[in-house]
């Protein structure tokens, strides 16, 4: 699966792209992740990603044409009915917007089945609706609250998304047995090594009795009461 991020900052991305797992999934070959800077699809000696809004109003918007030109050359595309579409079906355009829809478990899920998925990351006060309206194929965000950019809810999106590749996450198999038929995940409490530990003398942070029984049925019971189940 390949993921091709259009972002202004490319920086923010390298250290995230070359920690251990997502690294050796990438020297696998099972994902690629590549970042693009939305500057190289710029024509003008300044470089030019953004501009004043139509209508008057705070800050920059960033323009629709270098989003155009970046995603032209990663993926091949026809224009239907004005709209952006993509040859592959399995490719995917995302814009990550506050407006967007959010982003949760199944739709993880979802696209892990993917071949390629397109990330573009908005900056400044927004990004021309054009790109929204006419390129993306979806619209993410990924809480109730605003970010200055689309660039961390990528890293976001990004590693929810990888850790569902088979074969990024070792012992995939123990992992199934978490995981619900909607797609969704399953989180009790864990614990290891000391039973007991002090944090300062006389104080006592214990592991539940139950977890130390051997007794499966038992552990098995308590880690049910204690789920919560992401989806
Ligand atoms: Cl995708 N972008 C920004 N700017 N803020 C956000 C967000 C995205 N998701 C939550 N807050």
């Amino acid at each position: 699966m390949i993921f091709d991020v259009i972002t202004i900052f490319p920086e923010i991305f390298h250290s995230f792209k070359n920690q251990s797992i997502l690294k050796k999934a990438q020297e696998k070959g099972i994902i690629k992740i590549r970042i693009h800077n939305l500057r190289d699809f710029t024509h003008d000696p300044h470089k030019t990603v953004d501009d004043k809004p139509f209508g008057g109003g705070r800050g920059m918007v960033v323009k629709v044409e270098p989003i155009f030109k970046a995603i032209s050359t990663l993926t091949k595309f026809k224009i239907q009915n004005s709209k952006f579409k993509i040859t592959n079906k399995n490719s995917k355009i995302i814009l990550f917007t506050p407006r967007g829809k959010k982003f949760n478990q199944k739709m993880a899920t979802d696209f892990a089945k993917l071949d390629q998925l397109i990330l573009i990351c908005g900056r400044y006060e927004g990004v021309d609706e054009r790109v929204a309206k006419y390129i993306a194929d979806e619209c993410l965000s990924i809480g109730k609250y605003v970010l200055m950019g689309g660039d961390l809810a990528a890293l976001v999106v990004i590693e929810a998304i990888a850790r569902l590749v088979p074969g990024v996450v070792g012992k995939s198999e123990l992992l199934k047995e978490r995981i619900t038929e909607s797609g969704g995940f399953i989180e009790y409490p864990q614990y290891t090594r000391p039973e007991i530990f002090e944090p300062l003398p006389g104080i006592k942070w214990k592991v539940p009795k139950v977890l130390l029984s051997g007794d499966h049925k038992k552990i098995e019971e308590w880690r049910k009461k204690h789920s919560k189940v992401i989806e």
